[in-house]
């Protein structure tokens, strides 16, 4: 297993939920943060927190949809730190509009975050192993990846493409060195995961810090194993099947 110590690692979406999680625990293990979305408020928060443990963070307010935004991400994450051993391709969103009445522009906001933010990141994520020879890149998937919901095409849809995704990078990525992966979380606590149906609500839900440790092993195998694909779920989500 290799360490985290002074490991750079990039989350998206490091501001909230899940990524906030992973961030932690990888500051936790001794990794260098670079925190990316889009509310500065909520990364300077999460900055101190890592900071007031005693770990090392940094906010950088970007819009993963803009491709400008992402450069200028990797950049200064080069300039603070001259290297990129972890990418946390995490930032989300999703729509919940019926489908015959799926207004374009909720399906363009869905794809343009989940897939082509995940894109330009893991482009320039790509370019930067490359030339170290080494580095990790880690999609947070779904299980909707794997099952849709009712009401879900352009989150599904931008899921199944995240894993195509990383399965053409994770090809096009291994003779350089670079492991290209996707976890896929089920129902986590966070506000995109949030309770809707509290009480009438059979599904359980996991603690973004339980998929954290999923996100710490994946990153800490030994060079040579990439763990693609990890499917985590609360023990009680109906995912399973029937009985
Ligand atoms: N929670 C679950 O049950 C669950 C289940 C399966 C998969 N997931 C996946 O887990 C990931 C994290 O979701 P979460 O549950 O932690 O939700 P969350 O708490 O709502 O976090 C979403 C994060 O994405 C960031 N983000 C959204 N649009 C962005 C943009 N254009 N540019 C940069 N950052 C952007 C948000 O920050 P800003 O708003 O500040 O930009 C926020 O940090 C998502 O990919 C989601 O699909 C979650």
């Amino acid at each position: 297993m290799e360490s985290l110590t002074g490991r750079v690692a990039i989350v998206t979406g490091g501001n909230s939920g899940i990524g906030r999680a992973i961030a932690k625990a990888y500051a936790k293990g001794g990794a260098k943060l670079v925190l990316a979305a889009r509310r500065a408020e909520q990364l300077k928060e999460v900055e101190g927190e890592i900071k007031a443990a005693g770990g090392n963070a940094m906010g950088v307010v970007t819009d993963v949809t803009k491709e400008a935004d992402v450069v200028a991400l990797f950049d200064k994450t080069m300039k603070a730190h001259g290297r990129v051993d972890v990418l946390i391709n995490n930032a989300g969103v999703a729509s919940r509009e019926k489908t015959d009445e799926l207004p374009l522009a909720s399906w363009q906001r869905v794809i343009d975050v989940n897939l082509t933010g995940c894109f330009l990141c893991a482009r320039e994520a790509f370019k930067i192993m490359k030339a170290q020879k080494q580095g990790r890149i880690i999609n947070i998937g779904s299980v909707s990846a794997k099952v849709p919901r009712g009401n879900s095409v352009p989150y599904t849809a931008s899921k199944f493409g995240l894993e195509g995704l990383t399965r053409a990078f994770a090809l096009d990525a291994r003779e350089h060195g670079v492991l290209v992966s996707i976890l896929h979380p089920g129902n986590t606590v966070s506000s995109l995961g949030r309770p809707t149906q509290i009480g009438a609500n059979p599904e359980g839900r996991m603690e973004a810090e339980d998929l954290a440790q999923v996100a710490v092993l994946m990153a800490t195998l030994p060079h040579e194993v990439n763990m693609l694909e990890a499917l985590v779920l609360p023990r009680t989500m109906p995912f399973l099947g029937r009985g």
